[in-house]
């Protein structure tokens, strides 16, 4: 009852039949209560937006597979959620097949080949401050559009075209802004008049409000160019101009060769297994997926169920384990076409277990004397997922990303997307504390085609051979740890899907050495055991939007929506 009253208030604030389809139908997803069970056999979306997750459903329900509804859910978060949603940014997709096939794809964004070590960095060798956030010159070549391209021609069954008619509608007709994306744009708009000085779709004049329909003209026909195109309509011809263009207006870098020659590459996921479940993840030039298997290489052979959720013995190991896998990742990851990545030796079983034995139960281990290695740990946070599982129980899980709230911040001119900053994810000053405090590490450092570290964790899980969680977040350096949070709830701690994800959030990440966590995160007794042991306890926002699938006993799907956001979950 609770669910539908909330569908109810979505249809009277819109006012679209978008929703009241959602309604009668019965299968909209709100991440209301802790007690979602609900139990859909045809398949599952479950996205950041309630406009993206039904143009993902309406695929599915029109015959299409989960690479067809992640192509078509990747085009309309671009439109209905420019934080992170894209077609100039990048990310990565797992995929297994309904048999059991297993695949990745990554269309991290590179560097331009006139990229340079240096390039964020003054004449006295500092990094300038807020050069590789915001502008032109932040932005790395954009993989999404290749990406999508790739993904359906090797998976997709509906035609092209199909798949980006909803995004085109929702751009051209416009959607309604949620509360929290109104208020977003206009805490932005100081930024978006500096950095769009002709105007973008994303400024009007004076504020926006929620229910108040976004358009995007250009967007609209930038993307009917991708639809009758393919990837010519991006990476030539009019919008490669109008990027070119916008490289010139402010001093950025990319050119057409560099747009003519990105490819997105399939690889082969990494895969690990955790008291029987099989975790197929996401390879280098992701950290996230090597990091995610050490880690829960690492707490493995402890009792953490016994010791229960959250408890102070669990929080202690898991913690001990993140601050050795963030020591790692600081200085052995990076882009595996540039950089010998240690991945085997990383995630061996001897390796894990030998990485733990220095702790000590009656103290914290000081990250000072864990390994003097090098980090770059300030990925941004606003990254999006999406999971999608179809009726045959085909899955994907894609991560994408513009790295920060509106990338760049900057619109390409007469195109309507926006720029991504996501040079800043590779280690501007290798070897020295960067702005934020921390130690960037040379694997990490910028060259031209390199492509840059990032944490994002696309992942699916098997169980007795069988498909059983899809699951991935954004949240920077905090992905892993919410994706490892969220696996251990429903494997370790018996939550449900929503429960896991719902679950309050904490994080280590070696350096700085504190523990981050969410209010309500760890009880006043277990905070004062931690703090007794010399462990560092710090008050944050809200980690990750955890978006996740599991496949419940019945055989059914059960979606599970992360309350600190706008997501949705839709199954039927
Ligand atoms: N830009 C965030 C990440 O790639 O991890």
């Amino acid at each position: 009852m609770q669910r539908i009253i909330k569908a109810r208030l979505f249809l009277k604030i819109n006012g679209f039949v978008l929703i009241t389809g959602l309604l009668l139908s019965g299968c909209a997803g709100r991440p209301i209560g802790n007690n979602n069970t609900a139990d859909y056999r045809n398949g599952m979306v479950v996205s950041a937006n309630p406009f993206a997750s039904k143009v993902g459903l309406d695929i599915l329900k029109k015959g299409g597979n989960a690479v067809d509804a992640a192509v078509a859910v990747q085009f309309a978060l671009a439109v209905v959620y420019p934080n992170a949603g894209n077609i100039g940014g990048g990310g990565f997709m797992v995929y297994r097949s309904a048999t059991g096939v297993t695949n990745t794809l990554d269309f991290r964004e590179k560097a331009g080949a006139a990229a340079s070590r240096d390039m964020y960095l003054d004449a006295a060798g500092a990094p300038i401050v807020d050069k590789s956030l915001y502008g032109q010159l932040a932005a790395g070549v954009p993989g999404s559009v290749a990406g999508m391209v790739a993904a359906h021609a090797k998976y997709g069954k509906l035609p092209w075209a199909t798949l980006l008619e909803p995004a085109i509608l929702l751009a051209r007709n416009g959607f309604p802004l949620s509360t929290q994306q109104a208020g977003e744009l206009n805490n932005l708009r100081e930024k978006l008049l500096q950095l769009n000085p002709d105007g973008t779709a994303l400024l009007k004049d004076g504020t926006w409000a929620a229910t108040e329909l976004l358009k995007q003209e250009e967007l609209a026909t930038t993307l009917e160019l991708i639809r009758d195109q393919g990837r010519a309509g991006f990476y030539e011809g009019r919008v490669a101009d109008q990027i070119i263009q916008e490289m010139k207006r402010g001093g950025g870098i990319l050119t057409k060769t560099d747009l003519q020659q990105y490819q997105a590459v399939w690889r082969e996921a990494i895969t690990g297994a955790y008291k029987g479940y099989r975790i197929i993840t996401m390879p280098p030039p992701s950290s996230g997926g090597i990091a995610l298997i050490q880690l829960l290489k690492s707490v493995e052979p402890y009792p953490l169920r016994r010791w229960g959720f959250q408890q102070d013995s669990t929080v202690q190991l898991m913690v001990e384990a993140e601050r050795r896998v963030y020591a790692d990742r600081a200085t052995h990851l990076g882009d595996p076409d540039f950089y010998d990545v240690p991945a085997k030796a990383l995630m061996e079983d001897q390796y894990t277990k030998d990485r733990m034995k220095n702790f000590d139960w009656s103290k914290a281990t000081p990250s000072s004397v864990v390994k003097a290695g090098k980090v770059n740990a300030k990925e941004h946070e606003e990254t999006t997922h999406f999971s999608i599982v179809d009726k045959a129980g085909n899955a994907v899980s894609v991560t994408t990303t513009l790295n920060g709230s509106y990338g760049a911040v900057v619109a390409v001119k007469g195109a309507g997307f926006l720029l991504n900053n996501e040079m800043d994810d590779f280690s501007v000053k290798p070897g020295a504390a960067n702005m934020y405090g921390l130690v960037g590490g040379e694997a990490n450092s910028i060259a031209p085609g390199k492509r840059m570290l990032s944490s994002m964790t696309p992942t699916i899980l098997e169980k007795d051979g069988k498909l059983f969680m899809v699951v991935g977040t954004p949240g920077g350096s905090t992905i892993i740890t919410s994706v490892f949070q969220t696996i251990l709830n429903v494997i370790e701690f018996d939550h449900n899907m929503q429960q896991a994800v719902s679950a309050k959030r904490f994080h280590h990440q070696w350096l700085p050495d504190v523990i981050y966590t969410e209010t309500g995160a760890i009880d006043s007794l277990t905070r004062v055991k931690l703090e007794v042991k010399g462990y560092i306890i710090a008050p944050r926002g809200p980690m990750g939007r955890v978006d996740a699938i599991l496949k419940t006993k019945q055989g059914g799907y059960q979606g599970a929506a992360d309350p600190r956001g706008d997501d949705q979950w839709l199954g039927w």
